[in-house]
């Protein structure tokens, strides 16, 4: 299938006929199908050979779920725990993987010892040296870092566009800034990216999102700050449609920035999904396929990662259990490991570019 084909088949026909032939794009990064990753954990990684020989039959790409975040690497100020990042890594560089780098500068999964931080100085010495540590340790291994997770504010207004965290509190937005220019001190060959989630809603806070998004990386590359590229997390709400023209224009905006896109933590959140496993597999595949679809429309993205591979480990149901009590389904594989539609949602796509 190829990508108009793609892009068309998820168009209503009504809405088919409208669409332009496809514009040349800027970026053409990379020929061939998109690769396609996933977000695992390290110890299935290492101990179930189901779950291995998922990753290795599906994917080109793996993120650590965790491993890389503070909470992890810093159990406290001078330790540095890289167990589980060595181990991913290892399991990627044996298996001929791409491993991506979650995440730098967040304002979550935060080590309690950081509270302590108490000036701009000393916020800026943390942050570069954990950069210089981290990026460092990997340098030419881990080829693609997300530098700043979630850095617009849940929901940014003109005043407060920028989200709360220890970095923003001491350093202001300027910490993106330093966070990037300090990766790319670290590894200068590393794709820096800013990844970011909600851009895909149809609602005043998904148009607030993607406009604060966009000034924030346009005001970057004014500076001449060293930023590749944008991650479009879509952790897609189901009960919401996707506002598939602001996402296609939003896209573009990034793309003729010349800046990289990637999906980088795909799930169909289906809460509030009918219960029955075929209607809501059907509606969280068609869902996925609008939402890539809508982006396919404005540019190649560099990959296509689902946050986790299989519905046995998913973070979904920390916040969005469903009220019948069955377990959620979010991810292209069932908690057995075997295909679901979205599987074949995310294959078609990634195929549809040659
Ligand atoms: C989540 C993990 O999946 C959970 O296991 C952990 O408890 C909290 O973090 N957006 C992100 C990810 O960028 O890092 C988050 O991952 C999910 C939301």
């Amino acid at each position: 299938m190829d990508r108009r084909d793609f892009v068309l088949g998820a168009l209503s026909t009504s809405t088919a006929s409208l669409l332009a032939p496809m514009a040349a794009r800027a970026n053409t990064r990379g020929k061939g199908p998109i690769p396609y990753g996933a977000a695992v954990r390290t110890d299935p990684l290492y101990d179930d050979p189901a779950y291995q020989k998922a990753i290795l039959d599906y994917c080109q790409v793996i993120v650590g779920e965790g491993g890389l975040k503070w909470i992890d690497l810093r159990p406290d100020r001078h330790i540095f725990d890289f167990t589980q990042p060595d181990r991913q890594l290892a399991f990627a560089e044996a298996h001929g993987l791409e491993m991506r780098g979650h995440t730098l500068a967040w304002h979550g999964a935060m080590p309690d010892w950081t509270e302590t931080i108490a000036s701009a100085e000393e916020a800026r010495n943390e942050l570069v040296s954990h950069i210089h540590t981290v990026v460092g340790r990997y340098k030419g291994r881990i080829p693609s870092w997300d530098v700043c997770n979630e850095p617009i504010a849940e929901r940014p207004t003109r005043n407060a566009p920028i989200r709360d965290s220890i970095w923003q509190r001491h350093l202001g937005r300027d910490y993106i800034e330093l966070a990037l220019r300090t990766t790319a001190a670290a590894d200068p060959a590393a794709r820096l990216v800013i990844n970011d989630y909600n851009f895909e809603q149809p609602t005043d806070e998904g148009r607030a999102r993607r406009k604060f998004f966009l000034d924030l990386i346009r005001d970057l590359k004014a500076r001449g700050a060293p930023l590749h590229a944008v991650g479009i997390q879509g952790h897609i709400q189901s009960d919401t449609a996707i506002d598939r023209s602001g996402l296609t224009a939003f896209v573009a905006e990034i793309d003729a920035m010349g800046l990289g896109v990637l999906v980088t933590e795909l799930d169909v959140i289906d809460k509030p999904l009918p219960g029955p496993e075929p209607e809501r597999d059907a509606a969280v595949a068609n869902i996925a396929k609008q939402f890539l679809s809508a982006i396919g429309a404005a540019c190649r993205p560099e990959a296509v990662l689902t946050w986790g591979i299989s519905d046995r480990f998913t973070w979904v149901p920390i916040w969005f259990t469903r009220d019948d009590g069955l377990p959620n389904r979010p991810l292209p594989l069932d908690a057995d490991y075997q295909p679901k539609p979205m599987m074949q949602v995310i294959q078609d796509f990634t195929h549809s570019f040659g």
